[in-house]
């Protein structure tokens, strides 16, 4: 690891951020025609996934687009982020994928706008991988309650799902990867990144195979990028070479207001929209919108 000597004088990054401020407000931010559900799915722990589910859909709903979080990770930080009340007698994804509730009854709104909402994750959850091993169906529950919520009255007028998985590869990722079209994988700009992408890749080869023909990697969005280390820019290039098309060209800073965000119950889009790290995450949603979902 190498440090960069001259780093960018304080009020030149200023301007920049300004202007990448302004270049994000006069933008056209496309709706699509049909909800475009994401699964963020990395199996390694810690790259980004939450942050990543969280900060993207807080963008767009900022945008004007309709978005739902599907936090399907027991630990629940999807729910925290966004300011929902996740108590293990609140009715969440475990519910939802028992069958006893469907989406509907179950979702609530984020403290940071009326247009995102989540459908929590409560520590029951962490029973499920084991509970569904029993019940008919168990990879499809997750698709059948966002098709039954999304073709309702309650579910009808959303633009984006995005599904914040656990780190494994267990049936509650089995089921985001088969209720998603589009899987959106954060790498973390380390050593070992690429180490598991293979495997993650294989896993999807097969899901799309087996379960989920229209399962597509639309997206990879490069995380806690530290541009002063050559070891970081070494593997963002890697990335980039070897998934030209898929990584998008926003690569997200490694910024303590990012951090920070969680412990006051918000996504850093909300707490500091104008700290790199938002604006980062408002550029990544942006790719994403005007991309548009796989046809
Ligand atoms: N751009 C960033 N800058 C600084 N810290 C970050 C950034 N992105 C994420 N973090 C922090 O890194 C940690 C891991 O991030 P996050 O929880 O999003 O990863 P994850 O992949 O969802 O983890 P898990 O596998 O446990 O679900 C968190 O403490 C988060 O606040
Ligand atoms: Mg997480």
């Amino acid at each position: 690891m190498t440090d960069n000597p001259t780093p960018a004088p304080l009020a030149d990054e200023l301007e920049t951020l300004f202007a990448r401020k302004k270049a994000l407000a006069d933008a056209r931010w496309p709706l699509p025609p049909r909800p475009r559900i994401f699964t963020i799915s990395n199996q390694k722990g810690g790259v980004g996934k939450t942050t990543t589910a969280v900060n993207i859909a807080a963008a767009l709903s900022q945008q004007g687009a309709r978005v739902l979080v599907v936090d399907l990770d027991p630990q629940g930080n999807a729910s925290t982020a966004l300011g929902v009340n996740h108590q293990s007698h609140i009715p969440g994804t475990y519910e939802v994928l028992i069958g006893t509730h469907s989406i509907a009854q179950v979702v609530q709104k984020s403290s940071d706008n009326a247009l995102l909402s989540c459908v929590p994750a409560t520590i029951n959850l962490a029973g499920a991988e084991i509970e569904l091993v029993g019940l008919e169906h168990r990879e499809f529950r997750l698709r059948q309650a966002l098709v039954d919520f999304l073709g309702s009255a309650d579910g009808t007028d959303y633009h984006y799902v995005f599904i914040d998985c656990p780190p494994s590869l267990g049936l509650l990722t089995l089921n985001a990867f088969v209720g998603a079209s589009e899987v959106l994988i954060p790498i973390q700009c380390e050593y070992y990144a690429l180490e598991g992408l293979s495997q993650l890749l294989g896993t999807i080869d097969m899901i799309r195979d087996n379960l989920n023909p229209r399962l597509v990697v639309s997206t990879i969005l490069l995380t806690m990028f530290d541009q002063r280390t050559n070891l970081a820019q070494q593997v963002a290039e890697d990335v980039q070479q070897h998934f030209p098309d898929t990584v998008l060209k926003t690569l997200v800073p490694r910024s303590v207001r990012v951090s920070e965000a969680p412990s006051f119950g918000q996504t850093v889009v909300a707490y500091d929209p104008s700290s790199s790290g938002a604006i980062a995450y408002a550029e990544a949603a942006l790719e994403i919108a005007q991309r548009g979902g796989p046809v």
